[in-house]
């Protein structure tokens, strides 16, 4: 039995998978049942880093999906239309599909699984978070038996990479950006790295994975590291900390209301928090190490403890690796039934999506939190006294206050609090902004 592969794209990881598809020996015996049948790309007449053969070749991404020797579609267009339409049309014509679109799966995860486990197809997705890091399926399966306390990740290369050389260099945010975008590291526009945007849709695909539930990509917290100083990243430094863009996925502390519930006989709700933001990370946690365009996910879970997956997260040849270990996950299931289709009786639930409610996402007004914060002020006395009285008002107890020097004729003070909510500290920052001996507010950050 050969399985039929319809590819849309061959871009970077569609060449990369076409190399893979058509170079089967040293791989696992799978990848030798799997057909290259049809390409579907933009223009016929560019040149291609892979050889495929004309007649395979075609402008009519809407033939791949409808044609009945298809077994799979791999979307790798990106982008969110025409893939959502494509993905839907491929799963109503009974293909099982496997993507790289964090974007759509983020977005429209919910109609897609649906549908597919209304049409009985397979929607795989390892290539969408990650890059060649495997996460995804180990969620689904070796690590599906635990109690996921915790997802968080550096699930962004071009941010880490940023960081990674403002960290090195000392230099500022918008410089290094500038050099990445020349280098290749960053895209033109660069909005949907730096303002935190795609971490976003990744830990909203984790969260889903690692909790069990479906997410509303608009509860996801999203801040991104462009308001990151040289400056912070010193001082963080000092404190014993790396900045990081993270992205964590974590269960809430049992709410006693929840409890409560269970009780009186109700399943308690747990909720999540969700949030992508610049964190001053401890030198000593696992991800603090992880570099330049590295990505690393760490899991925290009953039995398992701490694991954590490091490795590339983008690139031509780690996420093609991503997208044919989906294909021969499902090839693998077709060819040990004998067939092209599934039912809801015969899918592999190791495989399928088993889930259709969303998760409680908690407000971050209710997130418990440290917080690092970077004031300029009026050099004279009572200054550091206000402050400490304002945050105690609002129930924030602080770790350190600091004068560190002057900046611009203020005086630059960096304090560090203890676990306190987001909403307390918040309150307190606003009465504090508007003191006449505060100047300006440059940093607010998070520590984890
Ligand atoms: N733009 C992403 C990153 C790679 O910088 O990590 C693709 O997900």
């Amino acid at each position: 039995m050969v399985i039929n592969v319809g590819l849309l794209g061959l871009g970077t990881v569609g060449s990369g998978t076409a190399k893979i598809l058509l170079d089967p020996a040293h791989r696992h015996p799978l990848v030798s049942r799997l057909a290259l049948a049809k390409v579907g790309v933009r223009s016929l007449d560019k040149p291609r880093p892979v050889d495929i053969p004309a007649d395979h070749l075609t402008t009519d991404l809407e033939s791949i999906v409808s044609d009945p020797s298809i077994d799979i579609v791999v979307e790798l267009i990106g982008g969110l239309e025409p893939a959502r339409s494509l993905i839907l049309k491929a799963i109503s014509h009974g293909k099982h599909v496997v993507t790289a679109n964090k974007a759509v799966i983020a977005r429209y995860g919910d109609e897609i699984f649906t549908a597919a486990n209304a049409a009985g197809v397979y929607v795989l997705l390892e290539a969408a978070v990650g890059g060649g890091i495997p996460v995804v399926q180990p969620l689904k399966q070796a690590l599906g038996v635990n109690h996921i306390h915790a997802v968080t990740g550096i699930i962004n290369g071009t941010t880490n990479y940023i960081l990674t050389r403002m960290q090195q260099e000392g230099g500022d945010f918008e410089a290094i950006l500038a050099d990445a975008q020349r280098l290749g590291y960053a895209e033109a526009d660069p909005s949907a790295d730096v303002d935190g945007l795609d971490a976003a849709d990744k830990i909203a695909i984790l969260a889903s994975l690692a909790f069990g539930g479906r997410i509303k990509l608009s509860e996801v917290y999203s801040e991104g590291i462009r308001h990151v100083t040289a400056a912070d990243i010193t001082y963080a430094n000092r404190l014993g900390f790396v900045i990081k863009l993270l992205a964590i996925a974590r269960r809430c502390p049992p709410d006693p209301k929840a409890a409560a519930a269970t009780e009186s006989g109700n399943e308690p709700v747990d909720e999540l928090q969700l949030r992508v933001h610049p964190t001053l990370v401890p030198e000593a946690h696992p991800l603090a190490t992880v570099n330049d365009v590295y990505n690393a996910i760490l899991v925290e879970g009953d039995p398992i403890g701490q694991v954590m997956f490091f490795g590339p997260g983008a690139g031509e040849g780690p996420t093609a690796s991503a997208v044919v270990s989906d294909i021969i996950n499902i090839a693998a299931t077709l060819i040990s039934s004998q067939a092209t289709t599934i039912t809801p009786q015969t899918a592999n639930p190791l495989l399928a999506c088993t889930h259709q409610h969303y998760c409680k996402v908690s407000p971050m007004a209710d997130l418990v939190s440290r917080f690092y914060l970077r004031l300029l002020a009026e050099d004279q006395p009572g200054v550091i006294g206000k402050l400490g009285l304002c945050f105690g008002r609002h129930h924030v107890s602080l770790e350190s206050i600091v004068q560190i020097g002057m900046r611009d004729h203020r005086a630059e003070i960096v304090i560090v609090s203890h676990e306190v909510t987001e909403a307390n500290f918040q309150t307190a920052l606003d009465e504090i902004r508007e003191f006449p001996e505060i100047s300006s507010v440059p940093s607010v950050l998070r520590v984890l």
